[in-house]
């Protein structure tokens, strides 16, 4: 059996939808359904005894201690973070807590569990990290693409504490012996996208007849990845990955964010035109920019493509259909996750911009 951390927010709920369809292997599910943890995500799931939730804190080390004795899991897949980098512009307090002193606690829980592991169990384990591309920092549109050998240049509050994470990961591969892993993934799209992020915050308002916010020209630049191929990535690296590696993962599809927008509307166009028959371009505006924007990521994902034989299966252009359809379809899931502390989040972050 596997323990997955963060695995009913979008990334790990994917992560672990995606498993069952290649596996049987039991996965234990530790969350503590933070705003972006939805156990919705996972309703396919009930009743199946391959899958066990637990609601609980990474930072709670006595907890991870108790899992990690009962469920002796072979792999420890860490999700659980604080992901959204305007939140963290806001208030990055949580991010230190989770990402920076909740992954040390994990990694503590995680010692104590190895060290008096019998060496069978000891040679087959790994603790793989999900990380990003954004502790790399911002690249000139000239700069090659990030490798595994860039400097870490984190900007913002949240990929400093990302960048952090990942260096005490490797701190305990070196000072205590853990098989660990680490990926840095670029932005990730797909289903189960909490709509706070770029391309579900825009179907959701582009269907609700609201304004499409782009901060600054929209001209910023990200390397986008369909979720499920960064599922497939994990899987690859947590079976044959050379322990101690950082591999970075990414899908050659660097495109700025207003030309990722245009292409929502024109999906939209398509698969749902507009009574008026006016496009939902009409819908953008420019708002004020996010403050230190990094302007452009990239990722080259050479290494994972050439040691572990991995690839993505989608290009953006059917990625971004399939999660077009994919949020036309669940529109239960967009009104459920939308209510509540949602509204609250909007005010905070547009409130001064033309309504979002
Ligand atoms: P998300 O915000 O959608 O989900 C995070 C999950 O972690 C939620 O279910 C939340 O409840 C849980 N969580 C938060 N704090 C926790 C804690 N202290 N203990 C236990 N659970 C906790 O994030 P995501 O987009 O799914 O990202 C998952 C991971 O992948 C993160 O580590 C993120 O840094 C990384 N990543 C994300 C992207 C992306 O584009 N979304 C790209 C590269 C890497
Ligand atoms: P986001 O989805 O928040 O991911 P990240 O900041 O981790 O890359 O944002 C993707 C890009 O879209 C980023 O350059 C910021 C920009 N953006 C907007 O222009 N408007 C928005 O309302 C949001 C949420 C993001």
């Amino acid at each position: 059996m596997i323990l997955v951390t963060g695995g009913a927010g979008f990334i790990g709920s994917n992560f672990v939808l995606d498993w069952f369809q290649h596996s049987d292997e039991p996965i234990i599910n530790l969350d503590k359904l933070t705003y972006a943890g939805n156990l919705q995500n996972l309703k396919s799931l009930a009743g199946d005894d391959r899958h066990r939730f637990v609601k609980g804190d990474i930072g709670d080390i006595e907890l991870v201690k108790t899992i990690l004795a009962q469920e002796r899991p072979r792999a420890i897949i860490n999700f659980a973070a604080e992901s959204h980098v305007d939140r963290s512009i806001l208030g990055p307090e949580e991010f230190i807590s989770t990402n920076i002193v909740g992954t040390y606690r994990l990694l503590e829980a995680t010692r104590w569990y190895f060290t008096q592991a019998p060496s069978a169990l000891q040679e087959q384990f790994r603790f793989l990290h999900v990380s990003t591309d954004e502790v790399y920092g911002s690249l000139s549109p000239s700069d090659p693409a990030f490798a595994e050998t860039n400097r870490y240049e984190p900007n913002s509050p949240y990929s400093a504490t990302k960048a952090a994470s990942d260096h005490i990961v490797r701190a305990y591969h070196h000072t205590y012996g853990i098989p660990v892993l680490t990926t840095n993934c670029s932005n990730n799209y797909g289903p189960y996208h909490f709509p706070e992020k770029l391309i579900p915050l825009c179907i959701h308002n582009a269907l609700a007849g609201k304004e499409l916010p782009i901060y600054g020209d929209g001209q910023q630049i990200r390397d986008w990845l369909y979720v499920k191929d960064h599922c497939s990535a994990i899987r690859c690296v947590v079976e044959r990955g050379r322990v101690g590696e950082t591999y970075n993962v990414g899908g050659w599809n660097e495109m700025a964010n207003i030309d990722v927008v245009k292409t929502v509307c024109s999906v939209l166009d398509t698969l749902k035109p507009k009574a008026d028959g006016s496009s939902y371009a009409s819908q953008i505006v420019f708002v004020k920019d996010r403050p230190g924007h990094d302007r452009r990521y990239a990722i080259d994902a050479s290494k994972i493509c050439e040691e572990l034989n991995w690839k993505p299966a989608e290009t953006f252009e059917t990625g971004i259909l399939k999660t077009v359809r994919w949020y036309l379809d669940n529109p239960d899931w967009i009104a459920n996750v939308t209510s509540g502390a949602y509204q609250n989040w909007l005010n905070l972050q547009y409130g001064n911009s033309p309504q979002p």
